[in-house]
């Protein structure tokens, strides 16, 4: 069996549109149910369904053999992985967004930035010689300018939507190209490469 991790959320249709069209059977994953453990009806798969930024986690550790992650997570959580494939999907990118009036005020000391992506932000200011204070959040990021918590955030966007409803913008893109890419566990692509290596070549042909 290869067990997969799987990112609850908005990436768990799109993900399984894709590997249904590789001929796996998905159809657990489409399924309401509050379990995390899904095996499918042919028993030649598990899903572990876990937060986006634990899916690293269970791919670098082994427990899970393959899992799909944005970018976005990988850069953070940076472990140590193998990342095959750009699957094109859940497509956006790292920004710096915040109220239109900081599009002329973006640098400076003490800037105060709130992101979810801590790690990766101290690693673009680091290289920027910038000094930020850095506030860490888990969700609902734009929030923090809009009450004063934060001057800008770091973050991912997507459709622009979030950022536009609560009356911030772009201020720049940082690192574009984000999108879901599959990973291996190190291990798990050298025991299970002749299950892993078909799937994934027939992920390449579904992408192309
Ligand atoms: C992400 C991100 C933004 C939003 C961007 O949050 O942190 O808030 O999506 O998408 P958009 O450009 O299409 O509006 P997510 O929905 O993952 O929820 P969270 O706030 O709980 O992190």
């Amino acid at each position: 069996m290869i067990y997969f991790a799987m990112s609850k959320g908005r990436l768990v249709e799109k993900s399984a549109a894709l590997l249904k069209k590789c001929g796996v059977d998905v159809s657990v994953l489409l399924e309401d149910t509050r379990k995390l453990v899904l095996e499918s009806p042919d028993k030649k798969f598990g899903f572990f369904l876990v937060k986006p930024a634990d899916v690293p986690v269970y791919v670098e550790s082994g427990v899970a053999d393959l899992g799909i992650a944005g970018k976005d997570t990988l850069l953070e959580e940076d472990r140590d992985l193998y990342e095959l494939l750009d699957l094109g999907i859940g497509k956006c990118r790292l920004c710096l967004a915040g109220p239109p009036e900081r599009r002329s005020a973006l640098t400076g000391p003490h800037l105060r930035v709130a992101t979810k992506y801590v790690n990766t932000a101290r690693r673009v200011f680091a290289e920027r010689g910038e000094d930020v204070e850095l506030i860490k959040l888990n969700g609902s990021v734009e929030l923090a300018p809009v009450t004063g918590l934060s001057d800008v955030i770091f973050d991912v966007v997507e459709t622009g939507s979030t950022l536009k409803a609560n009356g911030l913008v772009v201020l720049e893109e940082v690192i574009s190209g984000v999108s879901a890419r599959l990973v291996a566990n190190k291990v798990s692509l050298k025991l299970k490469s002749a299950d892993i290596l078909p799937l994934v070549e027939k992920l390449k042909e579904v992408i192309a």
